[in-house]
């Protein structure tokens, strides 16, 4: 049986064994998925021991920069991310190591929302690791500019830097002047704690703005309940982010793309419980 497994530690609440049996099953696809505690002080040796066997994982907290400097080859979009949160054995033994999470925003977001990035204003909240992992497939998509606003602002600034040569990215404080945005992507990990990165709300267009939250949870997060409060044409969760991520991831292992809108919704279901 081919082997995959997610590494993190903790584990128990991962939702990817769920995704990738259900891709699996859809697909037509053999192969085994397993949720895998990786210690904290030995990732590499546990990774090197699956993959005596295992054809694939996927790698999410703490571990993706330790997956990143494990991975003998990066894609692209992984060595911009300084980040990989998918693992592929090649066929000499090798890994490759992707970063699938900005793909699986900008599909949940174009695919499955009708969002049009190509030309758009778009406002990401956060500079920590998920937010890296979102620029470059943005950029690609040639919004009319990306401003990055974070509590540590000389992180945001810090990240439009080594972004810059990619298109039309700035990067500062909460404390943004700016024209309403078409598009606020929430990439702080504020919502965990029930609490709101203090942007002002005429950054919203009312009835126009479209509002993400990267977290998703059975009830709606506190910065889509704010968006929606204050008028944004539509506020979405993280939950199509994380379905998209382990599609994409999915496709890079069997070579088949899966459709995410039934397994989606298998997990919305799960979700509200
Ligand atoms: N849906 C998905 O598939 C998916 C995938 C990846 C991540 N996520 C979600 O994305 C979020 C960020 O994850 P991450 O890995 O980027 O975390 P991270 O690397 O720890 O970065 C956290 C970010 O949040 C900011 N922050 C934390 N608490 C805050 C507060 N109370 N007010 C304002 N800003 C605050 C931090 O600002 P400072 O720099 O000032 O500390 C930093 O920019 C999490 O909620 C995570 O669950 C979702």
């Amino acid at each position: 049986m081919d082997r995959y497994c997610v590494f993190g530690n903790p584990i128990g609440h991962s939702k990817s064994p769920l995704i990738h049996r259900l891709f699996a099953e859809q697909t037509g696809q053999v192969l085994s998925y397993d949720a895998r505690l990786a210690p904290l002080d030995d990732f590499s040796a546990n990774a090197r021991e699956f993959f005596a066997q295992g054809l694939g994982g996927n790698v999410t907290v703490p571990f993706k920069e330790e997956a990143y400097r494990l991975a003998a080859e990066l894609t692209e979009r992984a060595r911009r991310a300084g980040a990989v949160n998918t693992l592929k054995k090649l066929a000499d033994g090798r890994l490759l190591g992707d970063n699938t999470d900005g793909a699986g925003l900008t599909r949940d977001l174009t695919v499955n929302h009708g969002v049009t990035l190509h030309g758009a204003r778009i406002l990401v909240l956060g500079a920590g690791g998920a937010v890296r992992g979102i620029l470059e497939p943005f950029l690609a998509q040639q919004p009319a500019c990306v401003v990055i606003a974070n509590r540590t602002a000389s992180k945001a600034g810090q990240l439009a830097e080594e972004f810059k040569d990619l298109g039309p990215v700035r990067g500062g404080g909460f404390d943004l002047r700016d024209e309403p945005f078409d598009l606020i992507v929430n990439g702080t990990s504020a919502s965990l704690a029930g609490e709101l990165p203090p942007i002002d709300p005429a950054l919203i267009r009312p009835g126009h703005t479209v509002c993400y939250d990267m977290m998703y949870g059975k009830d709606t997060t506190a910065f889509n309940r704010w968006a929606a409060e204050h008028g944004a044409a539509r506020c979405i969760d993280g939950l199509g982010m994380l379905v998209e991520q382990a599609a994409e991831a999915f496709l890079l292992w069997r070579g088949v793309r899966p459709d995410s809108t039934p397994v989606l919704e298998a997990l919305r279901q799960q979700l509200r419980g």
